[in-house]
């Protein structure tokens, strides 16, 4: 079963909303060719309207970088996936490593999290990796398959196809390590395992961790691998614009 490619930039906190727009204005003639990855954004909430406005009726995507489970209610700071949805946000990261490590995500609060985006038509994009000392210890394995298992519990067996899931080894992330294609294709290839068989072929599965214009095409030729969630080289259009090109040649 051949999957869409999926080219997700995620900028963590960069970009105020006037520099998203000149990053779309530079970044839409440079993808206006092939509309076959799927491009995806996931920007700051202050810029997200931004981005939205002036990318509305073309490829591009719109992704948060965080949502509350809840409904609404007194949650001082967060923002609900229905508030999302009102200026139309149609995706949303969850579980990014630097939300599991500076602000306590659980994979107990992921998994309320997927369900919701999900109820809400936000396509979930589940973050797992494990840090350079669980790799170290040999618990790689163990630890994607606690994230994986519990942030999906309660996911029903028919939605489970819309979520996409991001491998991003913690020690890859900004640091200019990137893993070898050998080792992320292995990771990748173990999550897709503990997926049910009736979705395991629907899901994308993303490599993130200092991906690049240079390693992105031998990344994206893996089997398992279809897409990339980027930071640091998302930040520039033309940078991105290339990832974007790698993606519509890996389809
Ligand atoms: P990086 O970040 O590409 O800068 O390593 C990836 C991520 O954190 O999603």
């Amino acid at each position: 079963m051949s999957r869409r490619p999926y080219i997700a930039g995620n900028w963590k906190m960069n970009k105020t909303g006037f520099e998203a727009e000149d990053f779309v204005f530079a970044l839409l003639p440079q993808i206006a060719g092939d509309d076959i990855a799927e491009v995806v954004i996931c920007a700051p909430f202050t810029a997200l309207s931004n981005v939205i406005d002036s990318s509305r009726g073309t490829r591009i995507k719109v992704a948060a970088q965080n949502m509350h489970e809840a409904e609404s209610g007194a949650f001082t700071g967060e923002v609900s996936a229905g508030m999302l949805r009102d200026i139309d946000v149609r995706a949303v990261v969850l579980g990014h490593s630097e939300r599991r490590q500076y602000f306590n995500e659980t994979d107990e609060a992921l998994a309320a999290k997927v369900v919701v985006a999900l109820e809400n038509d936000l396509e979930p994009i589940l973050c797992v990796g494990e840090t350079d000392a669980q790799r170290e210890a040999n618990e790689t394995e163990a630890v994607l398959k606690t994230q994986v298992e519990t942030a999906l519990a309660n996911v029903p067996a028919e939605k489970l196809g819309d979520v996409v899931i991001a491998y991003e080894p913690v020690w890859a992330i900004g640091t200019g390590k990137t893993a070898t294609n050998e080792l992320a294709q292995e990771a990748c290839a173990f999550i897709r395992s503990l997926l049910d068989p009736g979705a395991a072929d629907k899901v994308r599965i993303l490599y993130g961790g200092s991906m690049k214009p240079e390693n992105a095409a031998e990344l994206l030729a893996q089997p398992d691998i279809d897409g990339g969630l980027i930071g640091g080289a998302s930040l520039k259009a033309d940078d991105f614009a290339a990832l974007v090109a790698a993606g519509d040649a890996a389809a």
